[in-house]
């Protein structure tokens, strides 16, 4: 079953924009260049796109929410941007280097996507990714889920929205398509929410509603206030609220 998340792109720029605030140090180690023809994806609204244009690299940004799109070439109508789904795109002229920030996780068909980017890569060409890692926001998942299950709404607590790999699986995918992993790391980034209120009930709204589809709002909103009340003492500190994020970072070459 594929399971669908309706992007809001305006609350996502406004609350959520630590999302491609901290992909700026990822593009440091894609290391852009002038000249270069690189392939942004999951591209999101499109600032870290514009981000690795201003290096002189010709870039394309590919999402697929048509809303996020949109909101892109309108910030940035200097750019190219297409909506198309990251585990089923074709270029006839190939990139330098495939780009990837917080969004591969959203794709469970992660085979499907490792061969598109092999396939459209030129000859030495490099991958540099971001995604949520093995454990990511483990403690926000497993709150909500015991709230559903309690309420007895099994099947949304089972639902498989996410793919957070570990290290050596995920290389050992890259290596098995033909690609030669050079950097990997996955590492703890704990993540301010910008909330200081609602932080844990704003993160679920906009990420995790797929868990939350077809129940009653006011059943919606019990379950966000005891999940966020679970979390308090494992994820609010110093008045601020965490995401307990785990990322995985990889540059590979074909
Ligand atoms: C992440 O960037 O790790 C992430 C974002 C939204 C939902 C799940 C994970």
């Amino acid at each position: 079953m594929m399971i669908t998340t309706e992007w809001n792109a305006a609350l996502y720029d406004d609350k959520h924009s630590f999302v491609f605030k901290y992909g700026e140090d990822l593009v440091d180690l894609l290391a852009p260049k002038a000249g270069e023809r690189i392939l942004d994806i999951g591209c999101g609204t499109g600032y870290l796109t514009n981000v690795i244009a201003s290096s002189g690299a010709t870039v394309i940004g590919i999402d697929n929410s048509l809303e996020m799109i949109t909101k892109a070439k309108v910030a940035y109508p200097q750019q190219e941007f297409k909506v198309q789904p990251g585990e089923e795109f074709h270029f006839d002229e190939h990139f330098d280097a495939i780009f990837s920030n917080a969004a591969l996780h959203w794709i469970l068909e992660k085979e499907k996507v490792i061969d598109c980017m092999y396939r459209n890569l030129k000859r030495t060409g490099r991958i540099v990714l971001e995604m949520g890692g093995k454990h990511n926001v483990e403690k926000i998942v497993t709150a909500l889920q015991d709230s559903l299950k309690k309420r007895g709404y099994t099947t949304n607590a089972a639902i498989q929205l996410w793919y957070f790999p570990s290290e050596s699986e995920y290389t050992a995918l890259l290596e098995k398509r033909g690609f030669t992993v050079t950097y990997a790391s996955h590492f703890s980034r704990d993540t301010k929410l910008a909330d200081t209120r609602n932080g844990i009930k704003d993160w679920v709204k906009m990420f995790g509603s797929a868990f939350l589809k077809g129940i009653d709002e006011a059943v919606v909103n019990d379950i966000l206030t005891e999940v966020q009340n679970a979390l308090h003492p494992l994820l609010f500190r110093d008045n601020d609220w965490y995401a307990d994020y785990k990322r995985l970072r990889i540059i590979a070459i074909k």
